[in-house]
């Protein structure tokens, strides 16, 4: 598949046409003069480790991995960092040598980044999460780690109870039930469910929300996302989509790689025009 490669650095998903990891990784690369030629690659769903060894015996350095691939990824993988371990989910490969392929998760620092540089954050916040898919087992463990309370919210009850058995030893985190509609306000709601579905106005209650309430779409896209333009129906004003979030992990990603941590404020600004 990869005759001739010419890149050695690429993002491997499907779909992966939409992927704006080839223009923030070549960015990166002009930015710091380091080599790196960054491209991505459309996986068939049923030949992840095919693709993913051809690519590093011919000549691949390090990739990207999304949806739907992050857990083949963690599998994949024969040395893992330790918070790709406790996510068990890998998002970067690192080649180390011919024997060993390292896998980290840099979604959950690039989100809390991202967090941090709109001031969506504090310890102790308490936090509403909705979706429990592979990006949530990505953030849990930072979120967590930084002092704040998380309640999880998931079409699929069964996948919502798997992520808080599996996180609660890490700190305070539990399912959101219906019991909680009147009695919680939030200070910070995310949504990282692929499809936000807004089925009727109340959504989300607004009981769940104050005028300080804040709100992160993990998704981005140049339009408002559906979220976002719930957030503006109710009036709130600190609200953002995940493009932020796309270009810390990114960073973590090139850091792991070349030992340098990009600077990412220009590429945001970038990204958002
Ligand atoms: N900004 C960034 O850097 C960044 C990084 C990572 C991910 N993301 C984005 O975050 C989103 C989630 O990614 P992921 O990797 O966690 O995906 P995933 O593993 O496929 O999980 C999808 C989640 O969305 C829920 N969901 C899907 N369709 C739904 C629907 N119609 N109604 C309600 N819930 C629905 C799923 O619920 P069930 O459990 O019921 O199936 C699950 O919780 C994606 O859109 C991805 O692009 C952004």
């Amino acid at each position: 598949m990869f005759r001739n490669q010419s890149f050695n650095y690429a993002v491997f998903g499907n779909p992966i046409d939409h992927s704006k990891s080839p223009k923030i990784h070549n960015l990166f690369a002009k930015k710091t003069g380091i080599f790196h030629t960054y491209k991505s690659v459309n996986v068939p769903l049923d030949q992840f480790n095919t693709v993913l060894c051809n690519f590093f015996k011919q000549g691949g350095q390090g990739a990207n991995v999304t949806a739907p691939f992050k857990q083949e990824a963690y599998l994949f993988c024969n040395k893992l960092t330790e918070r790709a371990k406790i996510a068990e989910s890998v998002n970067t490969l690192k080649k180390i040598d011919d024997k060993y392929i390292l896998g980290d998760n840099t979604d959950g620092i690039g989100l809390l980044s991202d967090l941090i540089r709109l001031n969506f954050i504090k310890k102790k916040y308490s936090i509403l999460i909705i979706g429990a898919g592979g990006a949530v087992k990505g953030v849990l463990f930072p979120l967590l780690s930084f002092g704040c309370s998380i309640f999880i919210l998931n079409r699929t009850f069964s996948n919502a109870k798997k992520l808080v058995s599996q996180f609660n030893k890490y700190g305070d985190i539990h399912i959101f039930d219906k019991t909680l509609w009147n009695i919680k306000c939030f200070d910070l709601i995310i949504n990282a469910t692929s499809k936000f579905i807004k089925k009727k106005d109340d959504f989300i209650p607004l009981s769940l929300v104050s005028s300080k309430t804040c709100f992160y779409d993990m998704n981005y896209q140049i339009n408002n996302t559906a979220f976002i333009d719930w957030c503006l129906k109710i009036g709130s004003v600190f609200f953002s989509n995940g493009i932020g979030m796309l270009a810390f992990q990114a960073a973590h990603s090139f850091l792991l790689w070349h030992n340098i941590l990009p600077e990412t404020d220009d590429i945001i600004d970038i990204l958002k025009r």
